[in-house]
């Protein structure tokens, strides 16, 4: 297949790409600048500069390449550090999910394209009651906090729209797996608190699990929505600890609910306290997709683990002197 990736220079597009091409596709891979397109060109792709805001040039280069599939994964994410104010940290990757989605779609009809995969998110996402893992049946946050508002708007108009369009939703884990992870530097420099009880559950995919699932997908008739999450949904009081206990950090900081709504803001302390997980069940099942990391802790320790210190380094100061 001929597959026009949008976004893939980004973390998940630079681990997808390859994967495509290893499979025999032929990759049309879109950056926003030269420089981030060496990313796409690097392993093998064509690489273009496209701004998916700009509907005309989607039009235009969707017309020029002609793909049989298209797959939506840019975002604008980069050096994202404030989460208090949500919606405006997430505002460009809010219209790269409304108006660059339309302009894919409106350029994917005009070009008959058979096949089309979007990126959404699933860690959450679904409704704050009963069990701590949802599936892609069970409803999503009807009551997500101010802050966030336009952003969850922003992701439930993408999961709308796409599948009305006869294409495919994925629903993305957190993402690890990039050599210079923020969570695990946030882990180790133990900015990362515990919040009440850290009831929160987080599900994690690995970069190069998620990348399969989506060649997976593409391969795929729409219209679907898919969690790809790894195996094991997780409270922050979980893997917090075994996260900064892998990386040699200090055990995380427990700060109180209200402590951390000052600091961090309403979405924060939701996602640490009472988000959801999500199940992978459907995704395996219907898509034969397998996990090469099928929990988080496997993955974190391949990566992220600080290697044992040597014997000698570790008792540098002599046992006398430390009485
Ligand atoms: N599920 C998740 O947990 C999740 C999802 C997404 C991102 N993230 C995290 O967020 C961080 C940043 O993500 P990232 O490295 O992928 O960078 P990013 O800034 O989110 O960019 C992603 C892709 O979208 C492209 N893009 C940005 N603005 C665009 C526009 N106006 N038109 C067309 N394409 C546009 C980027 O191109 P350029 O490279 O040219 O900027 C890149 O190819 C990473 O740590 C990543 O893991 C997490």
């Amino acid at each position: 297949m001929k597959v026009f990736v949008a976004g893939a220079s980004g973390a998940i597009g630079t681990r997808l790409v390859p994967q495509l091409l290893d499979r025999g596709h032929e990759v049309i891979g879109t950056a926003t600048s030269p420089e981030s397109a060496e990313h796409v060109s690097a392993p093998g792709a064509e690489a273009i500069v496209l701004d998916l805001l700009d509907a005309r040039a989607v039009r235009e280069a969707v017309l020029a390449a002609r793909p049989d599939a298209i797959v939506h994964e840019a975002t604008a994410l980069a050096n994202l550090t404030d989460f208090k104010h949500f919606d405006r940290s997430f505002a460009q990757t809010n219209r790269l999910r409304t108006e660059g989605t339309d302009a894919l779609i409106a350029a994917a009809r005009e070009a008959g394209v058979r096949r089309f995969v979007a990126q959404s998110y699933a860690s959450a996402r679904y409704v704050r009651e009963g069990g701590a893992v949802k599936s892609e049946d069970d409803p999503l946050d009807s009551n997500v906090p101010e802050a966030a508002r336009e952003s969850g708007e922003a992701m439930a108009y993408l999961d709308r729209a796409v599948p009305e369009a006869g294409g495919i939703i994925l629903r993305y884990g957190v993402f690890y797996g990039e050599p210079d992870d923020v969570l695990v530097e946030t882990v180790r420099k133990r900015l990362w608190p515990i919040i009440g009880e850290g009831g929160g559950v987080t599900s994690f995919i690995h970069l190069e699990d998620a990348a399969a699932a989506t060649v997976l997908a593409l391969e795929h008739e729409g219209p679907a929505i898919y969690n790809v999450v790894d195996d094991e949904p997780a409270p922050a009081r979980e893997w917090l600890p075994e996260v900064a206990r892998i990386v040699g950090a200090k055990q995380p900081r427990r700060f109180p609910a209200w402590l951390a709504r000052l600091f961090a803001g309403e979405a924060v302390v939701m996602m640490g306290t009472e988000s959801r997980g999500a199940s992978n069940a459907k995704a395996k099942r219907e898509l034969g997709w397998a996990l090469r990391y099928p929990s988080w802790r496997q993955g974190f320790a391949a990566l992220y683990a600080k290697p044992a210190a040597p014997p000698s380094a570790r008792r540098s100061v002599p046992a006398h002197a430390e009485r």
